[in-house]
């Protein structure tokens, strides 16, 4: 599908098989995240914007560039979107962070939102929503619906493990979005995690398990 982007970078595979591994402790499996989300930012942000301005370097004048317009906003889903906030942050200090929480209803199976806060000027940004793992799809296709209410044109998806079924869900539904992943899993299973996934990222991520 072709909003479907996978990076197979050397370095974000190498880092993945560290994450998947159940061996893997709450701090490594923390800095993990972060690395692979800023390698991969440094991709999904390929396309921004840019401007002409001229810098006057102890030599003379360079004709240079530099990111244009209302830039950008990241906006992770509560709570393991979190663990991918630090490593785009590094790349990009000065980006303008939303946060989103879901959850699943138990009657309906319907995501509910629980929480949003977002900067006053979102609808002038391109927003990027983090959510390391797609399992089916459905809340985060939930938060795209929640943003383009906000009013925001340009909104990207950035992943790390996502299932095929869901992912390709999310595509369809949302043909205008791109979305970035590191990894695709073929299977879900009975309660709903990526098999063979990496578990339950929020709980890996902050040791609540
Ligand atoms: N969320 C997770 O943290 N892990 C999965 O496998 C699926 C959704």
């Amino acid at each position: 599908m072709k909003n479907i982007f996978v990076f197979d970078h050397p370095l974000i595979q190498h880092k993945i098989s560290y994450l998947r591994d159940k061996n893997t402790g709450t701090k490594e499996f923390r800095e993990l995240m972060s690395e692979i989300s800023m390698l991969m930012a440094y991709e999904v942000t390929r396309d921004l914007p840019l401007t002409e301005i001229q810098v006057e370097t102890p030599i003379g004048v360079a004709k240079t560039k530099i990111i244009s317009g209302k830039k950008l906003c990241i906006v992770p889903v509560l709570r393991a979107g979190l663990g991918m906030v630090e490593g785009i942050q590094n790349l990009i200090p000065s980006v303008k962070i939303g946060h989103i929480g879901l959850y699943r209803d138990h009657d309906t199976l319907q995501p509910v939102e629980y929480y949003s806060k977002f900067p006053e000027d979102i609808s002038e940004r391109e927003v990027i929503i983090l959510e390391p793992m797609i399992a089916s799809g459905g809340s985060l296709s939930a938060a795209v619906r929640i943003i383009k209410n906000k009013g925001v044109k340009n909104i990207k998806i950035m992943s790390i493990l996502a299932a095929r079924s869901g992912i390709e869900k999310l595509a369809t539904e949302h043909p205008d979005v791109n979305i970035y992943c590191a990894a695709i899993d073929e299977k879900v299973n009975q309660n709903c995690y990526i098999d063979p996934g990496l578990g339950d990222a929020g709980d890996r991520l902050f040791g609540t398990k």
